[in-house]
Parts: C-alpha cells; structure tokens; sequence
C-alpha cells in the first residue's frame, strides 16, 4: 500500500539526549542510592534487546497483551469511535498492528502517531506502518516526561500507552503523567492503557531475570550508553544484573550489584565514583497493578475507566477510560 502523509517531528535531538543525560546520570550517580532512569535502556542496541526480550518463554506480558487485543481490538475500535491512534512508547507498535488492522477494517483508521525517545526506532516505525496502512503517519520524537504538549491534535484520538510501560514510572510521575495527559484530551478523545497485573512473584521475578541472560544484558546496555556518551569507563563484567519484586510496594526492581570495590571514572562530567562489592545501583521499576489502583489512579487524573479487559489467565489488563464528564 502507498503511505499519505509521513513525517516525524523531533522535540529532542542529539544534542537534548545528551543534556538530559548527563544531567540524571550526574544526580543519578551522586544519589544514595544510586540509581539512573529505565528511559536510557533504549539506544538502537536496547531497542533491540527489548525487542528480544518481548520473545522470551518467562517474558509474558506481551503476549498476554497481544491476546487482550486479538480477541478484543474490534470492540476497543468500536467503542473508541476514535480515526487516530497516538501510541507514547511506540517502540517497533509490533502488536499495535492488532489495533490498526480493528480500526481499518471498520473504515475508521485516518492517521497513527507514535511518540517514543528513541529515534531510530521511531523512524523505522514511522516508515513501516506508513508502507504497511494507507493513512498519515506523524511519528513525534520525544520524551513523554516533558514533551506530551506537542503531541498533535488532529481527529479523534484513541491515546493508546501499551506494554505495561506506565509502571516504569513512581506513583508520583504516574499522577502527573496521567493529570497531563487527561488535560491533552479533547472530549472524545480516548486512553487505552496497557497494565501488568500483580502475580506470583516466582513468575514475576522469571519474567525479568530469564535464563538466557537478555534481560540481564538489557540491563547492562544502561552502563554502554553511559560509556559512549559520557566517556565513562563502567567495565560491564564488574556488574551483575538483579531483579527481584518487592511485595509491599507491588513492583519488580532491576539493579545492577557491583561485583568488587571499584572506582569508575565519567569523563565528560569529571566525575570519578565509587562503588563497593554488593553495591547496588537501581536501574528500574516495574510496576504490577490491580484494578482498583488502575481504576483510582485514572480517577485521581480526572478519568473514567469505561472497560477493563483482560486475558483468560489475568495476568494483563487493557482498561480504556474517557474524560469525567
Ligand atoms: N509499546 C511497546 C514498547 C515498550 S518498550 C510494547 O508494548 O512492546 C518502552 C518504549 O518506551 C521504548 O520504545 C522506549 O524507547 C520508550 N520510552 C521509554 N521511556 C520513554 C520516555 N521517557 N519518553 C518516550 N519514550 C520512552
Ligand atoms: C517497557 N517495560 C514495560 C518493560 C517492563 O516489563 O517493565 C521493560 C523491561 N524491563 C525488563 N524487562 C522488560
């Protein structure tokens, strides 16, 4: 099929990437404890590995969601009434293609517009879909911390946040996440928000330290970013990956435990830090959900869950909410 319109705008270009990174990993690494935001796992290499771990036995949460939308993207279509998917953390939109195909298929599909940090993948994104759906694709390069104001406003919109992404996110950032992106929708416009539920905490903690090493080596990917932008000299066989789910909190924690006393140098922030043996350094939540808190949280934003969808086992939820009216 021929694409309309294409095009990606960019609110964050190498330069901004730059800036915002030294400036987590300067506080991020004077921190106690240490720790450094999930957003700087996605260099085209941990867009990759990500895309791996999407593929992996103990990994079930895309699956789950691919099964949510199979069996239910035609009633999320048609109760959307939405001709506009916006995605925020579109990635390679892999099983967003499900929602497309519902959309389309009812004669309602206009134009996607998928946001994401990362920019390689974005615009490879961009490209396929607009190959794939006659409609206009406008692909937006940002960071959805401080850059949701530019998505465009253009049809109705279904904004769609998949994966489970929001849980990568502290209840505070959800609150102000889920407040902004409220005060973005005009009445009609829709959210369709994507949550992995909270389980047995062996096949959660399965899920984010499976037995090929990806997620390990997605992990580890943070300290490469780290290297080349920063001219740090983080060696990655001096780390180890951790993951474990914490109960009282309802979420997994990622770490990275150094492996011996050692002093790495960053260059380009003329910092030199030390880690002991065992130490930890946080690298990212993730958190799991139940319905009440989705329910509450979209509430606390000014939002109405209208359906809560999940697969047969329960182990993911889509909820779709509109504006309180
Ligand atoms: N939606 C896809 C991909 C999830 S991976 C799925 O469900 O499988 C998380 C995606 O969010 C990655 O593509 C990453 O680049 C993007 N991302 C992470 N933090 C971000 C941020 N702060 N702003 C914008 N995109 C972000
Ligand atoms: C993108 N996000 C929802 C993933 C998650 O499950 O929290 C990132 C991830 N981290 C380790 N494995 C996958």
């Amino acid at each position: 099929m021929s694409h309309r319109d294409l095009r990606v705008d960019v609110h964050l270009d190498a330069d901004d990437i730059i800036a915002a990174l030294r400036d987590d990993a300067a506080k991020g690494l004077a921190s106690v404890p240490k720790q450094l935001p999930p957003k700087w796992f996605y260099d085209d290499v941990g867009s990759q590995l990500f895309d791996r771990i999407t593929r992996l036995p103990e990994y079930y949460p895309t699956e789950r969601e691919r099964q949510i939308l199979r069996d239910r993207a035609a009633l999320i279509a048609e109760a959307s009434g939405c001709d506009t998917l916006v995605e925020l953390g579109a990635g390679t939109a892999d099983k967003t293609r499900v929602l497309l195909d519902a959309m389309a298929s009812r004669g309602q599909l206009t134009r996607y517009i998928p946001f994401d940090i990362s920019e390689g993948t974005l615009r490879d994104t961009a490209r396929r879909v607009g190959a794939e759906y006659d409609i206009d694709v406008h692909g937006v390069c940002g960071d959805f911390e401080h850059h949701l104001r530019h998505l465009p406003h253009e049809g109705q919109r279904m904004i769609a946040f998949l994966g489970g992404t929001i849980g990568n996110q502290r209840p505070a950032e959800r609150k102000e996440f889920l407040t902004e992106i409220a005060a973005l929708m005009d009445p009609g416009d829709c959210f369709l928000l994507g949550t992995d539920l909270v389980k047995d905490v062996g096949r959660l903690e399965a899920a984010y330290d499976d037995s090929q090493g990806v997620t390990a080596d997605f992990n580890l990917n943070v300290l490469r970013v780290i290297n080349r932008e920063l001219g740090a000299d983080f060696s990655l066989d001096a780390f180890e990956h951790l993951a474990r789910f914490d109960t009282d909190e309802e979420w997994i924690e990622m770490h990275l435990r150094s492996k011996v006393d050692q002093q790495v140098m960053v260059a380009d922030l003329g910092l030199e830090v030390a880690f002991g043996t065992g130490e930890l350094m946080l690298t990212e939540i993730s958190a799991k959900f139940r319905k009440e808190g989705v329910d509450s949280e979209l509430a606390g934003a000014g939002l109405e869950m209208t359906h809560w969808l999940t697969d047969p086992r329960g182990d993911f939820a889509l909820s779709l909410s509109r504006l309180r009216t």
